[in-house]
């Protein structure tokens, strides 16, 4: 199974000059929780614009680069997006982890989305793709007001997936 965790303002906004735009202790707590144990897969852009491979997570990091490469054993380097698909009928919870070129591929194949929903509306570089929210059922929703900033937590469910199973 493929699901999508990401960080967005209300104007879709993910991120600016190849960084974060917010610094919210909470919001990278719940991304540990979610994340950790699992599989976290990225565009060549975020794997660079972390600060160090994320202990406890196998990262796959896609690229059109035939010669990129790192030591990191934890890190896989794939050419293909295509190769992500596989996971999408595995039992495995597999997590897209951005940036923007990334979640555009892949929203389509993705059955859950855990977003942190960030109420303001600073200017970014790149987006998170626009989708129907009506296609989506809501299994969690939290709100936080910490340090000046309003965030909710939210995770949606494809309406589709879950009817699939039935
Ligand atoms: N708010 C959040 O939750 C969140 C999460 C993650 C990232 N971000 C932000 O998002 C921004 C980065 O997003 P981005 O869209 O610029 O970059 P990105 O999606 O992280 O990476 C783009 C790169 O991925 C590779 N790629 C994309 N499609 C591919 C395909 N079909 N096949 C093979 N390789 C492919 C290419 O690498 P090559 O150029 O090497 O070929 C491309 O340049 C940053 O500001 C980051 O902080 C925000």
């Amino acid at each position: 199974m493929l699901s999508i965790i990401t960080a967005i303002n209300q104007n879709y906004v993910i991120g600016r000059d190849n960084q974060l735009i917010w610094h919210i202790p909470e919001d990278l707590k719940r991304f540990k929780k979610i994340t950790l144990g699992k599989t976290i897969v990225m565009g060549r852009k975020t794997f660079e614009s972390l600060p160090k491979v994320l202990p406890d997570r196998k990262h796959i990091v896609v690229t059109r680069d035939e010669n990129y490469s790192t030591s990191d054993n934890r890190v896989t380097v794939i050419h293909s997006i295509k190769d992500i698909l596989k996971y999408k009928d595995s039992p495995e919870e597999v997590f897209i982890v951005g940036g923007e070129q990334i979640y555009k591929q892949l929203l389509p194949y993705c059955s859950k989305l855990y977003l942190t929903e960030i109420m303001s509306y600073e200017n970014g570089d790149t987006y998170f793709p626009e989708f129907n929210k009506a296609d989506y059922e809501i299994i969690e929703y939290e709100k936080h007001y910490d340090n000046y900033i309003k965030y909710n937590f939210l995770t949606l469910e494809k309406k589709f997936f879950r009817n699939n199973g039935l």
